[in-house]
């Protein structure tokens, strides 16, 4: 059993606290990984709001890389020593997803068995499955995801969950491919990854869409190639007025609200598709539109769980485009902070300071 400190939130809406947690030995399994970095998601915030469910005490963060330092005597993925990113889709094989050859969308993804626990021996709740916000911590081995050592961990954690669900909306759920038009709405963390995805992909058209010109001058860093504030524009007419008075073939909504999707909805051209990654809140309903338009207007309306990733096809492949220069990553770490900063940082991104604060260890 190993005690570490780690980032615990108690109670619905109170400030986060630094705790000494227990950390059990990992079992069948199970690896023991010593986190180097874990960014802040907007997720986190999501937990400690209370919107995600009511299991507190939660062990917060889950966008990390670090080095395996112990596994239960069965694991064979991967050995102490290893650099991995930490992943919250680890596949099981056989659920009628994966059984259908569709593993991205497991429906049944392994966690740890084994609970951490604070001092007193409450059991913990790790944000998706991970609790990364630690000096240590303990997954399932699936959740290991070995890569490059010299990456990084700052920059290449973050694939662990909101750069990869930004790439993975454009390159595996909006299917972006070469000359593509393509629209993002909501530049933040997870929107600047589905503009540089598009980018990658050879998107001719990159137009991003934010209330805050901030995250627009970032996105233009990131290779949007145009920008629109709908803090004072109406965005479905000017990404029309962008792709020839047709509308963008794939619409991003990286934000998940009821008019920012609908904005999606009719900015797209006919037969595009809508891919909706961010993450609406439990009373938010549907957009009123007629039906006829749903028909009329063809195509696809998606949603895009973790990017419909692959962790162990799609992060050693990005972390070697990233070594290689053509994925810029370190773009997105806007500061680097300890675990004692995480209270703060959740104001910064509640202001928009920053893409992501990243906690190293
Ligand atoms: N689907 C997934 O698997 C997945 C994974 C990680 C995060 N997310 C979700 O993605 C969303 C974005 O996360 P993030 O980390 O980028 O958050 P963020 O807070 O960093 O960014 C949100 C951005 O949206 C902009 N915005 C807010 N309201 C807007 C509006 N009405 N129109 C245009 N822009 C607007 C903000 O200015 C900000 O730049 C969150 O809902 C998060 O929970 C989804
Ligand atoms: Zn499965
Ligand atoms: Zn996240």
């Amino acid at each position: 059993m190993h005690q570490v400190q780690a980032v615990v939130a108690h109670a619905k809406g109170e400030p986060v606290g630094i705790e000494t947690i227990n950390v059990p030995d990992p079992g069948p399994g199970e690896a023991l990984v010593a986190v180097q970095a874990c960014g802040v998601c907007h997720t986190d915030l999501h937990y400690r709001e209370g919107g995600i469910n009511d299991d507190f005490p939660f062990l917060l963060g889950h966008e990390a890389a670090g080095v395996v330092e112990a596994v239960g005597d069965d694991v064979t993925s991967v050995a102490p020593g290893d650099f991995v990113i930490l992943n919250w889709r680890a596949v099981c094989g056989n659920c009628r997803a994966c059984n259908r050859g569709e593993p991205w969308y497991c429906f049944a993804t392994h966690n740890a068995t084994q609970k951490m626990t604070l001092a007193d021996g409450t059991e913990l709740s790790p944000a998706l499955g991970i609790g990364a916000f630690a000096e240590k911590t303990l997954v399932a081995a699936g959740q290991c995801t070995k890569v490059d050592a010299s990456a990084r961990p700052a920059a290449v954690g973050l694939l662990g969950c909101g750069v990869m669900a930004g790439l993975g909306a454009a390159i595996n759920t909006g299917n972006v491919s070469r000359g593509k038009t393509v629209a993002v709405i909501g530049c933040g963390g997870v929107g600047s990854a589905a503009i540089a995805g598009s980018v990658l992909a050879g998107a001719d058209t990159v137009i991003a869409v934010d209330v805050d010109d901030r995250k627009l001058e970032g996105a233009r860093r990131m290779g949007a190639t145009h920008t629109i504030n709908s803090a004072n524009a109406d965005p479905v007419t000017g990404i029309q007025e962008l792709t020839g008075g047709n509308g963008a073939d794939v619409v991003i909504d990286a934000v998940g609200r009821p008019e920012t999707w609908k904005q999606a909805f009719y900015a797209r051209d006919l037969a595009g598709t809508v891919v909706l990654v961010g993450v609406p809140t439990p009373e938010m309903m549907l957009p009123d539109i007629p039906l006829i338009d749903v028909f009329g207007r063809g195509g696809a309306l998606k949603s895009s769980w973790y990017g419909d990733c692959l962790p162990s096809r799609d992060f050693p492949m990005l972390v070697s485009l990233y070594r290689q220069g053509r994925l810029d990553l370190d773009a997105f770490v806007s500061e680097e902070i300890g675990l004692d900063d995480v209270e703060a940082a959740f104001d910064k991104m509640h202001h928009g300071d920053v893409l992501r604060s990243v906690v190293i260890l």
